[in-house]
C-alpha cells in the first residue's frame, strides 16, 4: 500500500504522523483490546490537525497483523515493520506467485491451528488476502441497487440475485440507498445462513443469538415480513443497534428479548424454526481481522465449544415437534463446527439431521475456489447437492468461512 499522493508534498511530516498513529494501535491493541476497536477510538480522537487518512491507518494496521509470522527479523522497532508488512502486502497483491505455499501455509497462524484446520495452500492465501465486500439488497432490488451504487454486482441466479459484490471506493455509509434501507452490508456467508435457515412467511422463528440483527433482518426479507421473529441476545447494547437497523430497513415482525443463553427461554412461544448463531473463535473471519490470528488460543476454542454446545442444548426444547435447528459459527476450527453437531446429534436422538441444500452452489465460486463438503468429499459448486452440513471455506468464495447444520425435531 502505497502513502497516499493527496498528502505528499503539502505535508512532509504526515507520513510520520499516520505512521505514528498505526504504532499507536498496534502498542496499545493487545488480547482484550481487538485492534479494530483500538483502531476506530484512535481515529476518532485523531482528526484535528492531522489530515487524516484514515483508511491507511487501518491498511498498515491491518498488514502488519496480517504479514506479522513474517516480520521476526524485521529491524527498526514497530515502524520498520509496519514498512515491511506494506511492502510484503503489496507485493501479495501484485504477484502472489512469488510467496511459496510452503511458506504461506507455515507463517499464516500459529502452530495450535493445525491441529483445528487443514491449512492448505489456498486458505493460506485466502487469508492473506483483502478482503470483498459483500451486500444484500431488498428482496426482489438487486439489479436497481447495482444501477444506484455502481461498483457491483449480483453473486447468481434467482434468489441470489439479491447477494451482491462491491468493489466500489464509495463510503457506502453515506449513501442515500443505504439509509433508506435499500441494502445492508452482509457478508455472502452470513446470507449462506439465512438461506439455510429457508423460513416461511407465516412461520414464527427465533433468531437466537441475533447480536445486531444481520440475520434476523434477512430471515425477515425471506418471510416477506410475514410470521413473527423472536430476536434474542444477552447483549442489550447489540439488540438496540438491532431495532434501528430494522427500523431502516422497515423490518416490523420481530421482537427482541434478553436470553442469557440458560435453560430460562425468553418466552414460551414454539418455533417453527430456530437459528442459533453462536459466538466463535471466528478463523473463518481471519483475513478480515488478521489481529485474531495471534490472540486467539486453543484453550478460547475449547471454551467456546462448551458454550457453543450449551447454547444449543437450552435452545431446542423451544422448537415446536416438526420444526428446524440450525447452527450456524464462522469459524472452521473442528471442534467447534463437526464436533458440536456431532456431540448435539448423539444427546439429542429425538433431533434428527437435516441435509442442507447448498444455499450458494448456483452462484459463482472464487477463481481457484473448490467447495469440500464438510464431510471432506469434493463437491462441484455448480451441483446444489444435499450435505449433512456445509462448511464454506474463505477461499471458494472470497467470502468468510461458515459452518452451518440443521436438524428436524421428531417429536
Ligand atoms: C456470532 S454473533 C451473532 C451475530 C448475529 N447473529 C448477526 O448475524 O449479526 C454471536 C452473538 O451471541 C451473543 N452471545 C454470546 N454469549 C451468549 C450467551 N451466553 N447467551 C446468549 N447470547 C450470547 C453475543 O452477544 C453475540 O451477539
Amino acid at each position: 500500500m502505497k502513502f497516499p499522493e493527496t498528502n505528499r508534498g503539502s505535508r512532509p511530516e504526515t507520513e510520520a504522523e499516520l505512521l505514528a498513529l498505526a504504532e499507536g494501535v498496534i502498542g496499545t491493541a493487545s488480547e482484550t483490546r481487538p485492534a479494530d476497536a483500538v483502531l476506530r477510538e484512535v481515529l476518532a480522537g485523531a482528526g484535528s490537525g492531522v489530515r487524516l487518512d484514515a483508511g491507511w491507518v487501518s491498511g498498515a494496521v491491518f498488514a502488519y497483523y496480517r504479514w506479522l509470522g513474517w516480520l521476526e527479523d524485521t529491524g527498526g522497532g514497530v515502524v520498520g515493520r509496519i514498512r515491511r508488512a506494506l511492502e510484503l502486502d503489496e507485493r501479495f497483491q501484485q504477484n502472489p506467485a512469488s510467496f511459496s505455499d510452503g511458506h504461506l501455509v507455515a507463517r499464516v497462524a500459529p502452530r495450535w491451528v493445525r491441529d483445528e484446520v487443514e491449512v492448505t495452500p489456498a486458505l493460506a492465501r485466502a487469508w492473506q488476502g483483502h478482503p470483498v465486500l459483500w451486500l444484500r439488497s431488498r428482496a426482489g432490488q438487486g439489479r436497481a441497487v447495482v444501477r444506484a451504487l455502481g461498483g457491483c454486482e449480483p453473486f447468481g441466479h434467482g434468489k441470489l440475485v439479491d447477494v451482491l459484490r462491491y468493489s466500489g471506493s464509495k463510503d457506502l455509509f453515506r449513501t442515500q440507498e443505504f439509509h433508506s434501507g435499500e441494502f445492508e452490508v452482509q457478508d455472502l456467508s452470513s446470507q449462506a445462513v439465512g438461506f439455510a435457515c429457508n423460513p416461511l412467511p407465516g412461520d414464527t422463528w427465533w433468531d437466537a443469538c441475533a447480536g445486531e440483527g444481520g440475520k434476523t433482518l434477512h430471515l425477515s426479507t425471506l418471510m416477506n415480513n410475514k410470521g413473527l421473529i423472536w430476536s434474542s441476545d444477552r447483549a442489550e447494547w447489540r439488540l438496540k443497534r438491532l431495532k434501528r437497523r430494522a427500523a431502516r430497513a422497515d423490518v416490523f415482525n420481530y421482537r427482541v428479548a434478553i436470553w442469557d443463553g440458560g435453560a430460562k427461554l425468553p418466552t414460551r412461544t414454539r418455533f417453527d424454526g430456530i437459528l442459533v448463531d453462536a459466538p466463535c473463535s471466528g478463523l473463518g473471519t481471519w483475513h478480515r481481522n488478521p489481529h485474531a490470528r495471534w490472540t486467539t488460543t486453543m484453550k478460547d476454542v475449547e471454551e467456546l465449544r462448551e458454550l457453543q454446545f450449551q447454547l444449543l442444548r437450552n435452545a431446542a426444547p423451544g422448537l415446536k415437534p416438526g420444526g428446524r435447528l440450525v447452527y450456524s459459527v464462522c469459524t472452521i476450527t473442528r471442534s467447534e463446527t463437526l464436533e458440536v453437531a456431532e456431540r448435539f446429534s448423539r444427546e439429542f436422538p429425538e433431533f434428527q439431521v437435516c441435509p442442507i441444500k447448498h444455499p450458494l452452489a448456483t452462484g459463482a465460486p472464487a477463481t481457484g475456489g473448490k467447495r469440500v463438503a464438510a464431510g471432506g468429499e469434493a463437491a462441484s459448486p455448480s451441483t446444489p447437492a444435499e450435505d449433512r452440513s456445509i462448511m464454506i471455506l474463505p477461499q471458494e468464495y472470497q467470502s468468510n468461512g461458515m459452518f452451518i447444520a440443521a436438524w428436524k425435531r421428531a417429536t
